[in-house]
């Protein structure tokens, strides 16, 4: 395909939109051609500063044939399943913000009709394309069937949602990244309450067991005073955490671990104290490249295009299949077979 052949419309342009727009407009693979937004305000935004992209406050623009080749779509998730659809019907390749849809059975729906329409549906996990998660994924391959647990925090003052719980929208990352690293878990049980809004969790904690007995677990909030965005890994012999806050270091490397040491057997009968706690300490922080997570991920969906190649629909199905058991477990508080 010739440089900037590939005409980009982007729909939804509130908080996240224009990180799109950014990505893409950068991209010599693409050119966003039109922003939709029903806010005008959002648009006049996006105007000044890229005079030159069409806007919109009508969705069905994006779907006109001559318009645009695929569709990048950053609305509310309660819209991604009827857009996505309508996106794929028309022919276009789609780039979806996380999660795609609210089911399973809309997710799967989905995947089929682009495998029909042999067009690329890509869902934005972004934190997959980070290289701090690069660098856990090494580190999980490495030291696997040592992991003993993961431990993941997710919390900040707001963004309340109005269609999708804190679940959906933030732990969506976390087990996007818990499946990228170690596969999918046997079961989930969820926890949560919605403190401000008894209809949506607003603050929740996930616990995800994996076959061999390994707990993860995930407490989102949007009820929280400071943010806070880590993931720790503890195995038998290091541990690992990643602080996505940090603007630098975000990962540090503990060479810790403990172990229960005999004592020698005392020539005298005694009841307590047969063994000692040793503890071993030491720690480092690796070199890790600075890249935007957003602009490899925009990367690969174009690539994805230019090259044919096929979907990714393991990972959007499982990611859905966790969500779908978290919010049974909510509602029966027990665990779910995923
Ligand atoms: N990948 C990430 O790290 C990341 C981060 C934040 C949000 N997101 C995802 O991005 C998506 C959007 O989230 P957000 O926080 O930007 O939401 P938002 O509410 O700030 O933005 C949504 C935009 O859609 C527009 N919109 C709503 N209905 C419309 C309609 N009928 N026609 C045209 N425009 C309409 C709204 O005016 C708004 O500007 C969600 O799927 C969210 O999960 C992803």
């Amino acid at each position: 395909m010739a440089k900037n052949s590939l005409k980009i419309a982007v729909v939804g342009c509130g908080y996240w939109g224009p990180n799109l727009v950014r990505n893409f407009s950068k991209d010599k693979n693409c050119r966003v051609v039109l922003v939709v937004d029903r806010d005008n305000s959002r648009l006049k935004y996006i105007k000044k500063l890229y005079p030159q992209v069409e806007v919109s406050e009508n969705i069905s623009d994006c779907f006109v044939k001559s318009t645009c080749d695929a569709v990048a779509v950053s609305l509310p998730v309660s819209m991604h399943y009827a857009v996505v659809e309508k996106a794929l019907k028309n022919n276009k390749h789609v780039f979806c913000e996380k999660p795609l849809a609210k089911t399973v059975f809309q997710t799967a729906r989905l995947f089929r009709l682009a495998k029909e329409k042999k067009k690329v549906l890509f869902v934005d996990y972004t934190y997959l394309y980070s290289n701090e998660i690069g660098y856990l994924k090494k580190f999980c391959k490495k030291l696997a069937g040592s992991i003993h647990m993961i431990d993941m925090r997710r919390l900040s003052f707001g963004i309340f949602q109005k269609d999708i719980n804190v679940i959906f929208d933030l732990a969506s990352h976390d087990i996007s990244i818990l499946v990228y690293l170690l596969g999918q878990p046997e079961k989930v049980f969820a926890s949560g309450r919605g403190h401000i809004n008894n209809k949506i969790v607003d603050d929740a904690h996930l616990f995800l067991v994996y076959k061999n007995g390994l707990i993860a677990h995930a407490h989102v909030s949007w009820l929280f005073p400071k943010k806070f965005r880590d993931i720790t890994i503890i195995a038998k012999n290091k541990m690992i955490f990643y602080d996505d806050t940090r603007s630098r270091d975000k990962i540090e490397i503990f060479d810790k671990g403990v172990s229960l040491e005999s004592l020698p057997k005392p020539s005298y009968y005694a009841t307590y104290r047969d063994f000692i706690y040793k503890y071993r300490v030491g720690n480092f922080l690796p070199k890790i490249n600075k890249k935007e997570p957003l602009k490899a991920a925009c990367e690969d969906f174009l690539k994805r295009i230019l090259h044919n190649q096929s979907n990714d629909v393991n990972l959007s199905l499982n990611v859905a299949k966790i969500l779908a058991a978290s919010e049974e477990s909510l509602r029966k508080q027990s665990f779910i077979i995923v």
